[in-house]
């Protein structure tokens, strides 16, 4: 629509003219009441992005709830959201299908298997699931709480010196995880830094996610259509075969965690030995998270 364009002029006068109406009516409508003159707004807003079905701004936007604002990784089948909460302000993260690479009709009851999963093992040590939203194309889509202060795995890479106080804090978030979600009756089958998260960037003690892979106790991973038993680098040999899922495979993955910490420790010249102590604890036959976790609070490192 440009200055001589007569037709686009006069549509332009008549929205501006509308739309002076609009305020108008909502001004009337409000009467002085600052907070319902919100309210009229936002109800105007909500009905342009019905009719328009996508948001004025361009921002995606899942169940006329959450504003996409940026994708924080992509992962084997799965994409991972930032997004705000529209009445709330809150962030929050979701996880869903990634539809850019034709995901197949599997992936969708693998993701609603995941959030099953990740909503029955809330407690202590694991990372906290909102809802799990069905959105207009089908698929599901875990809204979980964003956890800002990044991985352990990211920590790991960092350059600055472990203290052994760290390295305590880190086990100990991840053993109280696995207590919880092994009291819930599952096995998580993916232990490994990059599904350690911290909730804040000072926070201490990390939070399990990402359930992916996890299995009720006893049951195996191509019975459920599970894509992978696990992860090369921290899974026992039993759970690579495809042995029924036994919590000593989250042990022996957390035992794995425990000697990258005391390997990036003794490469910065730290004391390595108590995260060494219960990496080996760790892999001891009979072994419970539970237990280990005792052991975690009441061996204190020298630092
Ligand atoms: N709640 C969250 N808050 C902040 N970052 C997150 C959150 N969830 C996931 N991430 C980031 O996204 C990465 C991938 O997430 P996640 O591990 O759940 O998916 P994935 O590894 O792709 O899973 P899979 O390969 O099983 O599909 C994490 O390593 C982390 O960096
Ligand atoms: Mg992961």
């Amino acid at each position: 629509m440009t200055g001589d364009d007569p037709d686009g002029a006069r549509q332009l006068a008549a929205i501006a003219s509308r739309y002076a109406s609009l305020i108008e009516a909502i001004d009337n409508g409000s009467n002085g009441d600052a907070a319902r003159r919100l309210m009229l707004i936002d109800e105007v807003r909500a009905a342009l992005d019905r009719s328009l079905g996508q948001p004025l701004h361009g921002a995606e936007i899942l169940a006329n709830t959450l504003v996409v604002e940026t994708v924080l990784a992509k992962g084997g089948f799965s994409e991972i959201l930032l997004a705000t909460h529209r009445d709330l302000g809150h962030r929050m993260v979701v996880k869903r299908l990634d539809a850019t690479r034709r995901v197949e009709a599997s992936a969708r009851s693998l993701l609603l298997r995941e959030a099953r999963i990740h909503h029955a093992c809330q407690g202590t040590g694991v990372l906290r699931t909102h809802i799990t939203l069905r959105l207009a194309t089908g698929d599901p889509a875990i809204v979980m709480e964003h956890a800002s202060g990044g991985t352990l795995a990211d920590r790991l890479q960092a350059g600055a010196a472990i203290a052994p106080w760290q390295a305590r804090a880190w086990l100990t978030g991840l053993l109280e995880g696995l207590a919880t979600i092994h009291a819930c009756g599952f096995v998580h089958g993916d232990i490994a830094p990059a599904n350690l998260l911290f909730q804040e960037s000072d926070a201490t003690s990390p939070v399990i996610s990402d359930f992916g892979v996890a299995l009720p106790v006893g049951a195996r991973a191509e019975d459920v259509g599970v894509r992978r038993a696990g992860r090369t680098d921290y899974a026992p040999t039993r759970q690579m075969e495809g042995a029924p899922a036994d919590p000593a495979f989250d042990l022996h993955a957390a035992s794995m965690v425990a000697e990258r910490i005391a390997a990036r420790m003794d490469a910065v010249a730290s004391d390595a030995g108590w995260a060494r102590d219960i990496a080996h604890l760790l892999r001891s036959p009979g072994m419970t998270a539970r237990d280990a976790l005792k052991t975690c609070r009441e061996r204190v490192p020298r630092d």
